[in-house]
């Protein structure tokens, strides 16, 4: 669970995606026409430098000064860059976003949605309800079209990059084709940590270090672990050639 203090409002998720989409070139102005151009509605520098402040006292974003440029009459730039706390936020926000709009489904107009809530129909709740679901609507594609931007975060696990970043990152311990070499065989039934999609999400993400087990979650965002968790979960019961014997627990299936 996210403690309290790492929720976003509105306007700083905004300004946080932007400061990320940016990169290096994340400055007051650059800011400001990021957000003007994406989410198409007017910022005041006041109000953005207000939430920069804001979200560097929580220590979502940290700001240096660069060299004085001349064309800015010697003054220098402030740029900001999003700490790794701040993508945390980013992510708990995202998170707790998709898991509330889980299931809403918008081919059901407002009335249906009164009526599976049993509420009674009123002409004013309806106007009320539609124009509230159209602002949530708009709101949640706008973050989400940010987001996937960003952080190429997609619903559906990406096979095909889940099996460009075995290669890169996991091969070395696992095997080619997930046998096991100083690493456990990650194609048969047995398992130290468990077979769930989340089991083997925990280990990737947490590591075991003491053991040799490198702790992704460290070194990869959170869409590219759901990749390579589902390519090595395609991999289950392909028998390959030089198998290591079997480490933990069967689980058969
Ligand atoms: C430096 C070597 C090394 C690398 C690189 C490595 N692993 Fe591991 N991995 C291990 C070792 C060693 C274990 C067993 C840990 C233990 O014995 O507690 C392990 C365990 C696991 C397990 C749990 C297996 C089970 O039986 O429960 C999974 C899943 C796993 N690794 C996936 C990955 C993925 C995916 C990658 C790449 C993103 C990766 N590993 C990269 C060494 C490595």
């Amino acid at each position: 669970m996210a403690n309290k203090e790492s929720y976003l409002g509105e306007f700083e998720n905004i300004v946080l995606l932007a400061v990320l989409r940016l990169g290096k070139n994340a400055y007051g102005m650059k800011i400001r026409q990021e957000i003007e151009t994406r989410v198409k509605r007017d910022v005041s520098l006041g109000a953005l430098y207000a939430t920069l402040e804001r979200l560097e006292k929580k220590t979502y974003v940290q700001s240096k000064t660069g060299e004085p440029t001349p064309q800015r009459g010697g003054r220098a730039k402030r740029y900001f860059k999003v700490s790794a706390s701040g993508i945390r936020a980013l992510q708990d926000t995202k998170n707790n976003l998709e898991a509330m709009w889980q299931g809403i489904d918008f081919s059901l107009s407002p009335i249906h949605l009164l009526i599976v809530k049993g509420n009674k129909l009123d002409s004013r709740d309806l106007l009320f309800q539609s124009r509230i679901l159209t602002q949530r609507m708009i709101m949640t594609s706008l973050l989400l079209g940010m987001f996937g931007m960003a952080l190429e975060i997609s619903a559906e696990p990406n096979l095909e990059n889940g099996k460009r970043l075995y290669k890169k990152h996991c091969l070395m311990c696992h095997g080619l084709k997930g046998e096991g070499r100083f690493g456990p065989n990650l194609t048969d039934n047995y398992w130290l940590y468990g077979n769930t999609t989340a089991d083997i999400t925990k280990v990737v993400t947490e590591g075991v270090t003491d053991n040799g087990m490198v702790r992704w979650g460290k070194k990869l965002p959170q869409a590219a672990i759901d990749d390579v968790v589902a390519y090595v979960e395609s991999l289950k019961g392909s028998n390959p050639l030089n198998a290591k014997a079997p480490q933990g627990l069967e689980y058969p299936e």
